[in-house]
Formats: structure tokens, sequence, C-alpha cells
């Protein structure tokens, strides 16, 4: 996948699709790219195409297409985050060969979806996707569910991101070669965009950690803003290979500030 950041820019949620039907071929790139995506987790998802009709998957706010993609991984620690990493890199390829997707973790009949997917015992299936092209215009419903959560805006760079510590905002002008990596973050879906994702740059780290929404704890397994923290680490890691830096995972919590509402999950350090 080529120019992540301009992939990263132009994205948006598509729930309002064309009616055009995707050919084999290109079915078939989706899933080969799909089953080899890696996350720094080394936890694999594994993605099935879906039939609306014959899985009976119903979405209140989709439409024009029948197609859709699951994901699924076996519900492990850290199951949550790998699958935001994993999912979040399909959507950026599907997008890289002109398809639309939107992540969808509540706004269908779950169970419908959950026995399309086949799980196993011990597996999830955190979120799924329609996949289709991309309607002219917005159905009515999509306009409005866009404005009731403001979905065009994000936070400021000041706001999610810190320089040393909790304490002092980073600017991006500051942010070095940080800058645009952390910039892809800030311009990540997020469930009901929340954008819980905070990150502290520190000795040529990145520390990401989560500050939870009010009311967005887990139901059970299902963690959405766990997901979302998948999908931060995912834009950043990829934005920051394609400008070379050369970066490394690793968790290990650097105990910034610990207890203030913030959950330490990873860093990528400069190599
Ligand atoms: C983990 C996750 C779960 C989501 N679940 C839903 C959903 O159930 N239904 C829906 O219509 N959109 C869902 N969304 C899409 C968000 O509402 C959307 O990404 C956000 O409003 C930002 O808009 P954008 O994607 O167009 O930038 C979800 C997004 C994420 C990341």
């Amino acid at each position: 996948m080529n120019n992540i950041a301009e992939l990263i820019t132009k994205r948006r949620s598509v729930r309002t699709y064309d009616g055009r039907a995707l050919d084999e071929s290109t079915k078939e790139q989706l899933l080969s790219y799909a089953n080899a995506i890696q996350n720094p987790f080394n936890l694999p998802v594994k993605f099935k195409f879906l039939d609306a009709k014959k899985d009976g998957l119903t979405c209140p706010v989709v439409s024009g297409t029948e197609l859709y993609v699951g994901g699924k991984i076996e519900n492990v620690p850290n199951a949550s985050v790998a699958f935001g990493y994993s999912f979040e890199e399909f959507v950026l390829y599907a997008q890289s060969l002109g398809l639309g997707t939107v992540w969808l973790g509540g706004t269908m009949n779950r169970s419908a979806f959950e026995q399309a997917m086949d799980l196993g015992e011990n597996e999830m299936m955190p979120c799924a996707t329609p996949i289709g092209y991309a309607a002219k215009k917005m159905s009515i419903r999509e306009t409005m569910m866009r404005k009731a959560i403001k979905s065009d805006e994000r936070l400021p760079f000041e706001e999610l991101f810190f320089d040393g510590s909790f304490d002092t905002p980073l600017a991006k002008e500051k942010a070095g070669e940080f800058a645009e990596p952390l910039e892809m973050v800030r311009l990540a879906p997020s469930a009901v965009n929340k954008q819980p994702w905070r990150v502290v740059v520190a000795d040529h780290a990145a520390h990401f950690y989560l500050k939870r929404s009010k009311g967005f704890g887990h139901e059970g397994k299902l963690d959405m803003q766990m997901i979302d923290m998948g999908i931060a680490l995912c834009h950043f890691a990829l934005t920051a290979k394609e400008n070379n830096l050369s970066i490394r995972f690793v968790q290990e919590d650097p105990k910034l500030m610990p207890n203030d509402g913030v959950e330490y999950i990873a860093s990528y350090k400069i190599k």
C-alpha cells in the first residue's frame, strides 16, 4: 500500500453504496491481502465475506450493498487492540482499491453476523464492515448520523498529544518526525467519534494511552475503545513506515503519570 497519509486523509465512513457488485478478482485480491495482515501483537485476524441476504444480516444505517466483511480473533489479552490494528489496515487497503467501508460494532443484528462468522469457542467478532462503491450522494439517514456525532470534526492536536508528560501539550510544529504519524492518528475513525487516544512523546518514543469516554466501558468481551486504540497504532505505524522512520513496538509502561484516568497501552520507539 502506498500513499498512506493520503488514504487516511481522504477516508470517511461510507454507509450509502451505489449498488455495483464487486467482481471476483477484486474479492480475491482483498482476501489475499487481508489474510497476510500482521499486527504488532502477533494475534491473527481471520476475515470472511458475508452476504446480507444469505446470512440474514441487517444494518439500518447501510444501504446499496449486500456484501460485508467480518473479522474474528481469539479472545485473549490484547485481542481488541490487535483487531483494531489489523481491521483498519484492511479498511485502508480497501480504500486504496477505490472501495468504501464503515466500521460497524453496534448498529447491526450482531448475533446474525456472529453466526455467519462461524465463531470458534473462544473467538469473537468485534466488528464488521459493508463493502462496495460509495454512492454519489449520502442517504438522509447517513447525513443525519454524521451530524449527530460530529463525524467531520476531530479534537485539536494539542488536546490529544503531549510533550514529555501530560502537563505539556504538544504543538504540531514541535513534534518533528512524529508530526505526520500523529496527525494521521488524529484523523483516525473511532467509535461514536469519541477519539479516546492520547499520546505522550518522550525520549524519541510515542506512548499511547486510552482515555475512556464516560459510559464507554466494555460490555463483556467487546471493547470498542480498545479497538480505537488499535486503529490509532495502525495509522501511526503505517505512516511512520512510509516516512522511513525506523520504529520498534514495545509494551513497557514508562510510568509517566499513573492513575489519571488514562490507561497505558503501548509505545513506538525510534530505533
Ligand atoms: C470501533 C468502531 C465502531 C463503530 N461502530 C459503528 C456502528 O456501529 N455504526 C456506524 O454507523 N458507525 C460506526 N462507526 C463509525 C464511526 O461513527 C465513524 O468512524 C466516526 O463517526 C468518524 O467518521 P468517519 O469514519 O467518517 O471519519 C464505528 C467506528 C469504530 C472505529
